[in-house]
């Protein structure tokens, strides 16, 4: 046990003492395995971009200087917590953009990292998930994906399939991903987040063509709950290979009238499309996930859950967003408890 403490101790650590640079080889050449997966940073540095390019013009639009915007923001993320965990409908400002501008700083790091890990732990369950995955065209829908999160997710799993292949040839993937949500001020971050994307993916002067993925992306307005709303898209949830909910289910608290929606939805895709479900993992949310399941005919594919408080990649550097944390008074997070359904319409 000591040695593998040991082990994942020298493996974080980034002195470039040779020393410690040769027992680095040593561990890496025996304990390969337990090395958390690296790729293409970009979760923490996204966010870090996101937050740095908005906060001013926030800000100003609301007559506040930079502390007091901080302090709004700091409020709304003591509230938020409190919110969720409440046992009732969550009441959050989503549409204010202090608001915004709070969750994309705590929240959409880790989870962008928990879906990726879930779609990789699916990828490695099912063999058929993973070769639909991995096709060159694929058409995703995300409910409930406002922030951008789940582009986030994408973009650095395709990244990471593009570096697993070293030296073969790699297809790009053309993505068409669909970002759903509620609120409508989210699209502003979604133009946002791609364009870090294409920065990252970029790294200087990559070419378009060597990306690991292109995305077109679009984004609606949609409250799973309002079935007379889901009329004016009808033809939105036809033809897709996957529809993802990353924390969204946990929102719902009237998961009822979202049952006509998700009729809907399930109806007119196609046969074998998948659904995957990530979410907090207390009894309640699973319930939910697994009534929702029930109610829409899905079969589950793949279940599971996290161990206690999993943590974001090695890769990524929560001390990017380190002077913002000093500002605001709390870390973002960088730990999550998650379970997830891969289901299937069968
Ligand atoms: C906790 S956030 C998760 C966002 C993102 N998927 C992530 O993991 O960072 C929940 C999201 O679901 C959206 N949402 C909540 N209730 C909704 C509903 N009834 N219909 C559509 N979107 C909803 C919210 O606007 C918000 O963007």
């Amino acid at each position: 046990m000591l040695t593998l403490v040991a082990a994942a101790l020298i493996l974080n650590h980034s002195s470039d003492d040779l020393r410690l640079f040769n027992l680095r080889a040593k561990v890496v050449r025996h304990y390969g395995f337990l090395i958390p997966r690296s790729g293409t940073p970009m979760y923490y540095e996204i966010v870090k971009r996101l937050l740095g390019l908005s906060i001013q013009e926030i800000a100003e639009s609301r007559k506040l200087n930079g502390k007091q915007a901080l302090q709004v923001a700091s409020k709304y993320l003591a509230t938020m917590s409190t919110e969720w965990f409440k046992g009732k409908a969550p009441t959050i400002a989503y549409d204010d953009p202090l608001c915004r501008w709070a969750y994309i700083f705590a929240h959409v790091a880790v989870h962008a990292n928990c879906l990726e890990a879930v779609i990789r732990k699916c990828e490695s369950a099912s063999a058929k998930f993973s070769k639909r995955i991995r096709r060159d065209e694929l058409s995703i829908l995300t409910f409930g994906g406002g922030p951008g999160t789940e582009l986030m997710a994408l973009a650095k799993h395709f990244a990471f399939l593009k570096d697993q292949n070293k030296g073969k040839d790699y297809n790009q993937v053309d993505v068409r991903l669909t970002i759903v949500d509620r609120i409508s001020a989210w699209s502003e971050n979604i133009t946002l987040v791609q364009e870090e994307i294409d920065r990252v993916y970029k790294n200087g002067s990559v070419a378009r063509h060597k990306w690991p993925a292109r995305f077109s992306v679009f984004a609606h307005v949609l409250d799973m709950t309002d079935i007379k709303a889901f009329g004016n898209l009808p033809s939105l949830f036809k033809k897709k290979d996957l529809f993802i909910f990353n924390y969204m289910i946990s929102e719902i608290f009237n998961l009822e009238h979202s049952i006509p929606t998700m009729r809907a939805i399930s109806k007119s895709c196609a046969d074998a499309s998948y659904f995957l479900f990530v979410d907090r993992k207390d009894q309640d949310t699973k319930a939910k996930i697994n009534f929702l399941i029930k109610k829409i005919r899905l079969k589950i594919v793949v279940e599971g859950e996290s161990a206690n408080y999993d943590t974001v990649d090695g890769d990524e550097q929560k001390s990017l967003l380190g002077p913002i944390s000093r500002h605001l008074g709390r870390e973002p997070r960088h730990t999550w408890n998650s379970c997830w359904r891969l289901a299937i319409k069968s």
